[in-house]
């Protein structure tokens, strides 16, 4: 196995709960994120799902390091980025960047296409000399499929779709090797989500990109995705291919998502079983002992209350596709749905906007 190129161990993030006005007392914590780990080898896509609250985007900020993790590493090529400072972290953060998921927030609106999309180049001036700068972006521009003259136009001038493109041209401006898209499609029209993953997936191929892609929608992940991790409650509770993820879940949370998601073959449909989640996500400033997700799990018996499941393969699987990491006591296959391999409309080809 090659080196992966981002590795993650033991994320944790706590968020501290305070009480009073001037003295104020530390009373508990959100645990956003508690003991996360994975890999993601040079080329790959590695998709993270789960529902909202979960710590997605907790994981996200701390992998471009906008926040600090509590504990844990996270290793970018063998080194422990969350002990760099100064000047040894700054040259590593060029190479991991964030797409955001709201390209009409995350643009500022009075600052021109060209300014955004070269602002990276203030902080890193070696990558594009100033002189330089206006070529690169117009570059930039027509590598994401937009026309390079409307590098003087402002944000409001551009449909949702197009925006986007804004934010990855952004994120690509420091030619990174990782991007961490968070939720980069969740706010765009349907017709226009397949376009800028198409998009996306081109670009890895054209610039050897590694995605952490985040998303709610289960057939998009599928779709962009090598391998999958599925969070719940600040862990993951099941990582593996795509193929061992949607054909051959073995934890029931897995199950329960995959269950949820609509199936447009009347056939398929009546074969399915369909799991109903119950009750609340618990809040994670007071996760339930034991297994995480044993408040709404149907499969729960009085060990998962005591003991908490590891994210390991299963000694009790037989060897095959099911044989995955999954963080269950009862780990075990469920046909809940033949999920369609593709997005819901077919992808558009892409057309310079
Ligand atoms: N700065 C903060 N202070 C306190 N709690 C926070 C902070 N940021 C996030 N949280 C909490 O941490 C948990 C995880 O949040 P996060 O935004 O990572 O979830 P998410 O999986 O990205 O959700 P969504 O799908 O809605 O984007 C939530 O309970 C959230 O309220
Ligand atoms: S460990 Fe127990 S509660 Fe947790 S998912 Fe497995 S069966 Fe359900
Ligand atoms: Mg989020």
């Amino acid at each position: 196995m090659p080196e992966p190129i981002l590795e993650v161990r033991d994320l944790v993030k706590h968020y501290p709960l305070t009480r009073g006005i001037l003295f104020k007392k530390q009373v508990g914590a959100v645990k956003a994120v508690d003991g996360v780990s994975f890999s993601l080898a040079a080329g790959e896509t590695l998709g993270i799902v789960g529902e909202s609250g979960c710590g997605k985007s907790t994981v996200a900020r701390m992998l471009v390091n906008l926040e600090r993790p509590t504990a844990g590493a996270i290793s970018y090529k063998g080194e422990d980025i969350t002990k760099l400072s100064g000047r040894a972290l700054k040259a590593v953060r060029r190479n991991i960047q964030m797409v955001f998921q709201d390209p009409y927030t995350s643009l500022n609106p009075r600052m021109t296409v060209g300014d955004i999309i070269g602002e990276p180049y203030e902080i890193h001036p070696e990558v594009a000399p100033k002189g330089d700068r206006r070529r690169k972006v117009q570059e930039l521009l027509d590598v994401v499929g937009l026309n390079p003259e409307y590098i003087n136009r402002y944000p409001h001038q551009f449909s949702g779709g197009q925006r986007q493109r804004i934010g990855i041209a952004r994120g690509l401006a420091l030619r990174p090797e990782v991007i961490v898209a968070d939720e980069p499609v969740s706010a765009l029209d349907v017709s226009v989500q397949a376009q800028v993953v198409n998009l996306l997936e081109r670009l890895q191929g054209e610039l050897g990109l590694s995605y952490v892609f985040i998303a709610h929608d289960l057939s998009i992940v599928r779709h962009i995705s090598d391998r999958v991790g599925v969070m719940y409650l600040g862990r993951v509770v099941e990582i593996g291919t795509d193929t061992q993820i949607y054909d051959h879940p073995t934890h029931p949370y897995t199950q329960a998502l995959l269950s949820a998601v609509p199936v447009p073959d009347p056939g398929a449909r009546a074969h399915r079983e369909r799991i109903i989640l119950t009750g609340d996500v618990p809040s994670p400033a007071n996760p339930p002992s034991g297994c995480r997700f044993r408040t709404r799990c149907w499969k729960a018996e009085s060990r998962c209350a005591t003991e908490v499941p590891l994210l390991a393969v299963p000694q009790a699987l037989p060897p095959g596709p099911a044989a995955h990491p999954s963080a269950c006591h009862f780990a075990a296959e469920k046909q809940v749905v033949p999920l369609p391999g593709e997005l819901p409309p077919p992808p558009a080809p892409l057309t310079k906007e």
